[in-house]
């Protein structure tokens, strides 16, 4: 959603700007500003759409100054317009705010400002900051934006400045991602750290209800009731080149062909083949309670939840575990009654979904143990969390997930296994799965090379308006996680459904201008998976499978085959989800589509 950079340093902050908004893109966003200060001078600039148009805009402006703010914004209060795009201002000018996230009184707020005189430029929940931290302000700029945040209803991350405070920035957070980078005579802070690692990988962050004030010298960090906090910086392991496109078209198409590596960062060094058992040392701190665990949650969005889908059958399989999984955007109106010994595990590639943050809040409040499954580092989901397991793949730029979630599949392996062998596995159960584990990442090149036969197979059907996505067990969570693929980039209306159900209805859809995408490899339900194809081929629909190599049966019925490795069971949907993801890329591509921004996504909804 809204993205969020800052410089203040030795070196002229408007490029340095420019380029943190546009490692920002990714997150979504449809207008774009910047202010720069000099002295006690401050310009500022905003675009309707692209930052290239921001760019455009500011190009023959010298906008000279060594620190500055930058925003890229998501409308939520008021449409797309230069009017409510950030930065604001309050009335003379003085203030300039950017910020992230809602505030929920601003109608309030707004009101009582206006009864003073005030009157507002936009229709944002924001403006109401930059005139509150006006009206606070005697000198003090951290204590101006304490004093505001006090007023604060909802979330935040914001970044000020002051024409009468130069050289410094105060940001503060409340909800909101924020996070200040170390670099060399500078320092930066950013609602994301790919905005900053051209500059620096030491970073620090903010936590909630604290600000910071930052110059090209040092930083200090306080909470809102002014106690001094000491926080070290912690070193990031993402590269700059991370988020390049590397000879790529798309970053979806890059992450897509990085899972050979990404899985295989997941099981790095976690593979015990001697006792058949993974090695995971974020659980350490609950690993006494979690071995008695009976009852497991696994809460989570989007994909990251048909992720969570699958890892239920997982546990199921591996271990004596009861687990659920529930769409987190829905878990606070459960009225659910933990059992002791439960333990909830939350699922998110950024970390910062606000409803995910929500619902292990909600489990805490209700006396769950938690556990997170986190690619951010230091997101508000990791520290919430407390424990868990990180997935190690480097950012994710695409808006839609690929390279996640079959990393979270492996994590969720690697944790069900663990609890397995604690459990009823026998030693030989537990080598050969770290076996089949081990072997994932040369499976998944495997897959890849499909990727010239997967793309003429989209070129077959890409105009086709309705598909349909059908899978059993483990590959049930597959078909809908390959039909929300196809949704969400190629905006091709696609349903996954667990094939036993087509028949309850979805059937009433086939014809021959609906294709069908069949997940077929030869597993505990491969026969009855077979069945629902005739049924389909009966009444004319076209049918694309994902089959295991050498399955000669099914190509004599289906239209179109894709032959994957095989490996046990349980692990077939981090390999049946690959030609799902590269299907939906190439119809996209094929389409003209913005892949990897998409329409009216956000890569990381920091907003319920
Ligand atoms: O960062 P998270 O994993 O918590 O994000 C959850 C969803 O917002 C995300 O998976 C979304 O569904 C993606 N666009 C799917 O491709």
């Amino acid at each position: 959603m809204c993205g969020i950079v800052c410089y203040v340093g030795d070196k002229q902050a408007k490029g340095i700007l420019i380029e943190g908004l546009k490692q920002l893109e990714y997150r979504g966003y449809d207008s774009a500003g910047i202010a720069i200060q000099n002295g006690n001078a401050i310009q500022f600039d905003r675009a309707v759409g692209r930052i290239s148009e921001l760019e455009r805009k500011i190009s023959d402006r010298a906008m000279q100054g060594k620190s500055g703010i930058a925003h890229t914004r998501w409308a939520t209060h008021g449409e797309p317009t230069e009017a409510n795009a950030h930065p604001h201002r309050d009335r003379d000018e003085r203030v300039f705010v950017i910020h992230n996230g809602i505030i929920e009184n601003y109608r309030l707020l707004k009101k009582r400002l206006e009864t003073k005189g005030y009157s507002f430029r936009s229709e944002t929940d924001t403006e109401v900051i930059a005139h509150l931290i006006a009206i606070y302000f005697h000198g003090d700029l951290c204590e101006a934006v304490r004093k505001t945040m006090i007023q604060l209803e909802g979330t935040f991350g914001i970044a000020v400045i002051h024409r009468d405070v130069p050289g410094k920035i105060v940001v503060a957070r409340r909800g909101s991602p924020l996070v200040i980078g170390v670099g060399e005579n500078c320092h930066l802070a950013a609602s994301d750290v790919s905005a900053m690692v051209r500059h620096t990988n030491k970073v620090v962050h903010l936590l909630d209800n604290e600000l910071a004030i930052l110059s090209a010298e040092d930083f200090s960090i306080s909470t809102v009731q002014a106690t001094p906090i000491e926080r070290s910086t912690e070193i990031v392991d993402w590269q700059a080149e991370d988020a390049e496109l590397n000879g790529f078209p798309h970053f979806m198409l890059k992450e897509i062909f990085e899972q050979p590596e990404t899985v295989r960062n997941a099981i790095r060094g976690r593979l015990d083949y001697a006792e058949g058992i993974p090695r995971l040392g974020g659980i350490a701190p609950v690993w006494d309670s979690l071995k008695q665990c009976r009852h497991i949650v696994i809460v989570a969005c989007g994909t990251s939840y048909y992720a969570g889908y699958v890892g239920r059958y997982i546990f199921e399989k591996l271990t004596d575990i009861d687990v659920s999984v529930e769409l987190a955007s829905e878990f606070r109106y459960r009225r659910i009654n933990f059992a002791p010994n439960t333990f909830v595990i939350a699922l998110s590639q950024s970390g910062e979904t606000a409803d995910t943050l929500a619902a292990i809040r909600e489990a805490k409040r209700k006396g769950a143990s938690l556990l997170g499954v986190v690619n951010v580092v230091g997101s508000s989901i990791a520290r919430e969390a407390g424990a868990g397991v990180y997935n190690h793949a480097g950012p994710e730029i695409g808006v839609a997930s690929t390279k996640i979630f079959t990393s979270q599949l492996t994590i969720l392996s690697l944790l069900a296994l663990l609890l397995g062998r604690h459990h009823s596995l026998s030693l030989t159960e537990g080598v050969e799965a770290i076996r089949a584990i081990d072997a994932l990442p040369g499976q998944i090149s495997k897959v890849l090379s499909l990727a010239h036969s997967i793309e003429a197979i989209a070129e077959k059907y890409y105009l086709k308006s309705n598909w349909l996505f059908l899978g059993r067990k483990y590959n049930y969570p597959i078909a809908m996680e390959g039909a929300l693929k196809l949704k969400e980039i190629s905006y091709i209306h696609a349903e996954g459904y667990a094939a036993g159900e087509m028949k309850h209805g979805p059937i009433a859809l086939v014809n021959p201008e609906m294709p069908t995408v069949a997940i077929a490899p030869k597993d505990s339900v491969y026969e009855k998976m077979v069945s629902n194809i005739q049924e389909i081929k009966s009444r004319r629909g076209p049918v694309i499978v994902v089959v295991n190599q050498g399955d000669e049966d099914i190509k004599e019925i289906a239209d179109d085959v894709i032959e994957i490795p095989g490996t046990l069971e349980f692990l077939n949907p981090i390999l049946t989800v690959i030609p799902l993801q590269l299907l939906a890329y190439y119809c996209a591509r094929l389409l003209h589509r913005d892949i990897d921004k998409p329409r009216n996504l956000a890569k990381s909804v920091t907003v319920e």
